[in-house]
């Protein structure tokens, strides 16, 4: 199938989470099974443009006053044949973050949608499938539906699908804008009530006309359609609901497996675990602290946001660290009360936590490889990415049950050593700390019996099928469904 995939975030080029992640291993499975893929994104001001291909000089077009030019790079995305567009406008592009809270946010994003529809009429690619993400993409579910694109014969058979991965944003815009994302003439398909009260979502433009949409987890494609955790669109989803569907996500094994991830020094199997003591040991050097072999080490890689649930950590960690030897290395950046806590509890124990406020993708796998714990205590989440990479590399994760942590560990069982890690279910310092005081107790001394216990819980994550390979099907079956005539 002809697949057009757009997204604002893909690695190498553009990540800030998960979603940059998924833009591009998903891509790159549908590759390799066949499906002829096209990714877009913007060509943001961090990207490295060197070695990119100028396919199409000069797009121009219109949204309200703004004669919008922009041009198309091309690039393929590593380790694979996958096409790469990066969608050129510095005035819009340029600038040192991804998203920005801006007065112009809006033209950023509707140009990367208008412009991707734009460059598959030029190129004369025929999308059997829009694959779209998250607000930055929501638009184009709709404007399929409006002149120029709909009765292009190029869009004859398109039918789109947009994936939520996160839908605590929404990209909520005033309705006044509408002019400026070329909808002028779409006052009727856009969301009555949003219009009158003068708003214009992209990403409930998305869910009002995407012919599917998909979530990241069967978990979270449930709890969107409730109250508390639709942040306003469940009832909109409640009524999609019969084209609603969780999926969750896969994680590339090329990039995220002990056995061959090129961040790592030691490798390591779930056969053979000696090198992930081995690289324990070096994460330890690099973080200046400590090593002991019997101390467990505890890791965070996140975006330091409200999201992720980090609240509970605060009246939680001290006493554990004060009353357990326990050792955290902590990677991520966002919000300041965040860093600001994370700063003062490795002031106050500084041969027991090491925190890094910086954005580093070698330091996440070696992170990854090299600890014993991983906390992932999430508010909500639609699926994470960094409890099933720590699955994978045998560091076994406590996390809150929901989302797709829910749908992705299993609640460890002493008596019959099955399960993947330690979950709580309310979202308390009860829950965190019961949670972080059973796998330390699990741990015991780090030894003997202790140790042997341990290696079976590790095992039992590391052999999980978690990689895109097991996966790739749903969306498959999904976008056949949805387009029936192009799988003959
Ligand atoms: P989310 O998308 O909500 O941030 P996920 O668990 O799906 O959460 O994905 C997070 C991704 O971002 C993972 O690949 C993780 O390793 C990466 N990441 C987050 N913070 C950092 C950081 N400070 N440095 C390097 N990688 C990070
Ligand atoms: C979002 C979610 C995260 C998910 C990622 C990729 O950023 O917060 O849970 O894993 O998207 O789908």
């Amino acid at each position: 199938m002809n697949v057009l995939f757009v997204s604002s975030e893909v690695a190498p080029f553009a990540k800030s989470g998960g979603l940059g992640d998924i833009s591009a291993s998903l891509p790159r499975h549908l590759k390799t099974i066949g499906h002829d893929v096209r990714v877009f994104l913007p060509l943001y001001g961090s990207i490295d443009a060197r070695g990119t291909q100028e396919i199409i000089p000069g797009l121009v077009f219109q949204l309200g006053p703004h004669e919008i030019r922009v041009s198309i790079v091309a690039a393929r995305l590593p380790g694979s044949e996958v096409p790469v567009y990066f969608v050129r406008c510095p005035s819009l592009y340029d600038r040192p973050g991804l998203y920005e809270q801006g007065p112009d946010e809006h033209l950023r994003f509707a140009v990367l949608c208008h412009a991707a529809l734009r460059a598959c009429q030029v190129l004369r690619f025929a999308p059997d499938i829009a694959h779209v993400n998250d607000w930055q993409t929501g638009l184009i579910p709709l404007l399929l539906k409006l002149p120029p694109f709909a009765g292009d014969r190029f869009f004859a058979r398109t039918r789109s699908l947009l994936t939520i991965h996160n839908i605590g944003f929404q990209g909520i815009f005033e309705a006044r804008h509408m002019a400026e994302c070329g909808l002028a003439q779409a006052t009727t398909l856009l969301h009555q009530e949003d219009l009158r009260a003068g708003r214009l979502g992209f990403l409930t433009t998305g869910v009002l006309h995407a012919n599917a949409i998909t979530t990241v987890s069967p978990t979270y494609a449930r709890e969107i359609q409730t109250p508390e955790q639709g942040f306003g669109l469940d009832g909109l989803l409640r009524q999609r609901r019969e084209v609603l569907f969780g999926i969750l996500n896969g994680i590339d094994e090329d990039e995220w497996s002990p056995e061959r991830d090129p961040h790592l020094r030691h490798h390591y199997s779930s056969a053979d675990l000696s090198g992930k003591e081995r690289n324990k040991a070096a994460l330890l050097e690099t973080a200046r602290l400590p090593y002991q072999r019997e101390i467990p080490l505890a890791a965070i890689v996140s975006r330091l946001a409200w999201q992720k649930g980090f609240d509970l950590c605060m009246p939680v960690l001290p006493g554990i660290l004060q009353r357990r030897g326990m050792q955290l290395v902590v990677l991520g950046t966002g919000e300041k009360r965040y860093h600001d806590f994370f700063e003062s509890l490795s002031r106050a124990f500084p041969q027991q936590v090491a925190f890094r406020p910086t954005f580093d993708e070698n330091l996440a796998h070696r992170i990854e490889a090299g600890a014993d714990l991983f906390l992932m205590p999430s508010r909500y989440e639609p699926c994470g990415l960094n409890q099933m990479y720590s699955l994978r590399y045998g560091t076994v994760p406590v996390v809150h049950k929901t989302g797709g942590l829910a749908d992705t560990v299993w609640q460890y069982d002493e008596r019959s050593g099955r399960g993947t890690g330690f979950v709580f279910e309310h979202f308390d310092e009860g829950g965190l700390s019961w949670a972080l005081n059973r796998a330390l107790g699990v741990w015991g001394t780090g030894s003997g019996e202790d140790r042997e216990r341990w290696i079976q819980l590790q095992r039992n994550g590391m052999r999980l099928p978690l990689g895109w390979s097991h996966r790739i099907d749903e969306y498959v079956s999904l976008y056949r469904r949805l387009a029936p005539e192009a799988s003959q």
